[in-house]
């Protein structure tokens, strides 16, 4: 199959990154790193989540995130919302567009949000009504879609059967979230098969975690069935509080890294980037996650030695 001419991706550092954080990151700290992204030419950038406090300390500040944001006209910033709570208050900040998150899993469905899968759609379904009268975009997540933390092995049916039901309720897009990064190429292909039997390709996104090193990889074979929208984290910052030992994110710069090797245009300035990148995990005190941004840094300070 050729590859997509065009990728989306979808920026998740600053969610998805920095909601494991155990030590508080300030909200300006948070509010500069969604404008950098911003300015490296990401188009969508998750920003927060309206969650419950107790359950995501780091997250607590959403509201004051999402206000300082100086938007830019052409980019997205999505925030989470698990219930009518949390989408009340993200209506209440201003955003235009939100995701509710379920799994595939009914042990993490339950971990991460107190409810079952089919609970957690009967909760989901009046916020994509609300939303949809409040013209709000709805964005779905479904965890777990490659093994599950706590059931272990999840079968591809029923990574299926949750994402119908989002696209169904009226999601314009669900993606799938391989939270603990158990997945390898050939098994991503017939997640994604059996997915693609019932969703649209368009409409589907692939959320890769590198625990075992295998996003990009898996990324490349989602690339080959014809997926061309992909979730990243800026330097690989994450892990899920719901996941014990999930690493981060693929990282954004190993995934523009590998587009432009396959001459796919994403629009983003991958210099700008790496200076990102190299920015936060100095904040946080912390090598950066991805290995492009380790190579192109060190190259860059092999060239400027030679200069001097
Ligand atoms: P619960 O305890 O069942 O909720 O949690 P509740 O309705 O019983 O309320 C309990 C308390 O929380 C109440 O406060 C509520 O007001 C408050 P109290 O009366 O005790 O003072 N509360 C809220 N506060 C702020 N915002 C809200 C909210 N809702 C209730 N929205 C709940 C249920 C869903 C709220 C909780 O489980 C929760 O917040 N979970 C979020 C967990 C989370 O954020 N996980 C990480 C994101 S998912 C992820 O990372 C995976 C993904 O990246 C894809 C992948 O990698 O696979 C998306
Ligand atoms: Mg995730």
């Amino acid at each position: 199959m050729t590859l997509p001419s065009k990728v989306r991706i979808v920026e998740v550092g600053p969610r998805d990154g920095l909601q494991n954080e155990k030590k508080p990151v300030a909200t300006e700290t948070k509010v500069e790193l969604i404008h950098r992204l911003g300015r490296a030419g990401l188009k969508c950038i998750e920003a927060t989540a309206f969650v419950s406090p107790t359950w995501v300390p780091q997250m607590a500040d959403a509201a004051e995130v999402f206000a300082a944001i100086q938007k830019l006209p052409d980019v997205s910033y999505p925030v989470l919302t698990p219930n009518m709570k949390g989408f009340e208050a993200a209506l209440a900040a201003g955003a235009k567009e939100v995701a509710v998150f379920g799994a595939a899993s009914e042990s993490f469905s339950q971990k991460n949000i107190n409810c079952s899968i089919a609970e957690s759609l009967e909760r989901f379904r009046p916020i994509v009504e609300a939303a949809k009268a409040a013209d709000v975009r709805v964005r779905g997540y479904v965890s777990c879609v490659l093994g599950c933390p706590y059931d272990g092995e999840i079968m591809p049916l029923a990574v299926a059967d949750v994402a119908v039901a989002l696209i169904e309720m009226g999601c314009y897009e669900v993606s799938l979230g391989d939270t603990i990064g158990a997945g390898t190429p050939e098994r991503t292909k017939d997640m994604i098969e059996a997915v693609a039997r019932r969703v649209p390709l368009k409409r589907i996104a692939g959320h890769f975690h590198d625990t075992f090193g295998m996003a990009t990889a898996n990324i490349y074979a989602s690339l080959q069935m014809g997926i061309g929208i992909f979730d990243s984290s800026i330097a690989g910052l994450g892990g899920c509080p719901y996941a014990a030992g999930a690493s981060g994110n693929v990282a954004t710069e190993d995934v523009v890294w590998l587009l432009r090797g396959l001459g796919i245009d994403t629009g983003i300035d991958l210099d700008s980037l790496v200076d990102t990148g190299s920015w936060i995990s100095k904040k946080l005190k912390r090598e950066s996650a991805s290995r492009v941004a380790r190579a192109l840094l060190a190259r860059r300070e092999a060239q400027s030695a030679a200069v001097a």
